[in-house]
């Protein structure tokens, strides 16, 4: 059985949906092939994945509510292509949002659902994941953490001849049992979500997000927003700066 991730984030580098996407291939068996979809010279290379594949996972971000429009533009030729050659892959769909509540993926679920309605696909279901950047944050932190270990392994052995440097050893254990926490949600709803698509079942529609309480993800948000702000051209992106007007 073969199944195509299509990863379409347009953002070229560390985006969560190549995380999550990462997550979901561990929990499908069979061949797996993994394609980005960014701009229109994205389009046939997928399609010619898309000929002799049973199933289909989009992993995408949420945008304004709803499914960003580049991908609008390649369901359009997906749909076309799928009807001149009677394919009917199982179509699955996982997507991420800003935001914490992962039910805010819910209308997004509704367009594909429709969409495998209209092209004749068979809707397989999805995973609904609120507090997409921050997740995508945590792979980040455990890769920092990893690197603390081993500086810390290299000066113990440098110092006193130690490979196991007891306190940084447990530090790190300490960090990623939170880290993974964090993730757990995401971890069992696309663990099952593995499961349907090996089986090519009807997953149904689930929701997660990062664990955390509300108000600590609202704290931190605001401080990673401001931050982000400040690398990126002033504090809230100059939206507060005085602007020149363009003439057309
Ligand atoms: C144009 C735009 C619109 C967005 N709209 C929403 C939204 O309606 N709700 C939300 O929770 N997050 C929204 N976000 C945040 C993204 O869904 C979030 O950053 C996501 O993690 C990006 O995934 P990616 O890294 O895979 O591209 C929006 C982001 C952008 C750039």
């Amino acid at each position: 059985m073969k199944t195509v991730f299509i990863n379409c984030s347009p953002k070229e580098r560390f985006c969560a949906s190549a995380y999550f996407l990462s997550l979901q291939r561990i929990f499908v068996s069979g061949k797996k092939v993994t394609v980005k979809l960014r701009t229109p010279a994205d389009h046939e290379p997928i399609l010619t994945e898309l000929a002799d594949a049973q199933s289909v996972v989009f992993c995408l971000p949420l945008y304004v509510d709803g499914i960003p429009s580049h991908v609008l533009r390649f369901m359009e030729k997906m749909e076309a292509f799928c009807r001149e050659n009677s394919l009917h892959p199982s179509l699955y769909c996982i997507v991420n949002n800003g935001f914490i509540e992962g039910k805010q993926n819910e209308p997004l679920m509704q367009s594909f659902e429709h969409f495998c309605n209209r092209a004749g696909l068979t809707w397989g279901g999805g995973v609904g994941i609120g507090g997409g950047v921050m997740l995508n944050v945590t792979r980040i932190l455990f890769a920092v953490d990893i690197a603390l270990l081993l500086l810390n392994t290299v000066l113990s052995i440098i110092n006193t001849g130690s490979l196991f440097p007891k306190s940084a050893w447990i530090s790190f254990g300490e960090n990623a049992v939170l880290l993974l926490y964090f993730n757990l949600g995401v971890l069992f709803y696309l663990a099952r979500m593995g499961s349907f698509i090996r089986k090519r079942a009807h997953a149904g529609k689930k929701y997660t997000r990062i664990l955390i309480p509300s108000f600590v993800f609202i704290l931190f948000a605001d401080v990673f927003f401001i931050v982000i702000s400040l690398f990126e051209g002033g504090l809230f992106r100059g939206w507060l700066a005085e602007k020149e007007l363009k003439e057309e």
